[in-house]
């Protein structure tokens, strides 16, 4: 994810009416949350969901890059996501859609799924998640991911999406391979909170995704 400093992030000034489509699009998109899934709810974030962010990225097995454990960078993530949300709501090109994922049953956050918009690229987006260490391996991030993928296929109906993944991230990877994705390189070299090294790229288009879930 690009830092996002909220001056005009995306040359709004520049911002002709194949923008002001895929605007329409992406507002369709924004009004699909709160999303449900059989067992989640995906759903834009609030302030009160800071609390229950650090509590999850301080769990001892958590590791994303975003994060450095501290609370300030908490806040940043969830105002960060916010901000987009506003951004959509004044008609402008939304850089992220960033949403908490609940459970459906106990309403508990449990996690975190969201696609970027690439700069100047409004039929590119990059997908990222994560998941709380405690409900790890009960197939919830495959769930929130394809849900949010449909939902995004329909809307704003980007050509692909992308994503990455560092090589011995196995759930990642099996997700990915899940919902429809194909490795198509790597790369290294990255700078982020974990350092630097070798990630996977992953490319998903939409015929792949409709012919894994045709109902979607
Ligand atoms: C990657 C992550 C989101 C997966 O969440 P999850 O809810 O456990 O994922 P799912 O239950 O949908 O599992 C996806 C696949 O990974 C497997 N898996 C889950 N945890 C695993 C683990 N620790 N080791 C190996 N495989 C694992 C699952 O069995 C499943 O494969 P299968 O269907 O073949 O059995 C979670 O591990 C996480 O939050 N990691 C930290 C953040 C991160 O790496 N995000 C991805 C980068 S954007």
């Amino acid at each position: 994810m690009a830092p996002f400093d909220g001056n005009d992030p995306l040359g709004e000034s520049d911002r002709d009416s194949a923008d002001d489509d895929v605007v329409a699009k992406q507002q369709a998109f924004q009004q699909t949350f709160p999303l449900e899934t059989d067992r989640l709810i995906i759903r834009e974030m609030e302030p009160e969901d800071v609390d229950a962010f650090q509590e999850l990225i301080s769990h001892p097995e958590f590791h994303y890059y975003y994060f450095d454990g501290s609370r300030a960078r908490t806040e940043a993530f969830v105002n960060e996501a916010i901000e987009n949300r506003k951004a959509g709501e004044r008609g402008e090109l939304r850089r992220s859609f960033m949403m908490a994922v609940e459970n459906k049953t106990t309403g508990a956050l449990i996690g975190h799924v969201t696609v970027d918009m690439l700069d100047k690229a409004p039929d590119d987006y990059d997908l990222a998640y994560f998941i709380h260490p405690d409900h790890w391996g009960r197939g919830y991030a495959t769930e929130a991911a394809a849900g949010f993928l449909k939902a995004l296929f329909n809307t704003v109906a980007p050509e692909q999406v992308v994503a990455t993944a560092h090589p011995e991230n196995i759930a990642s990877r099996k997700l990915l391979k899940h919902v429809g994705f194909k490795e198509t390189g790597k790369m290294t070299q990255i700078d982020s909170a974990d350092g630097k090294g070798e990630r996977l790229w992953y490319r998903l288009e939409p015929r792949n995704f409709h012919d894994l879930h045709p109902n979607a």
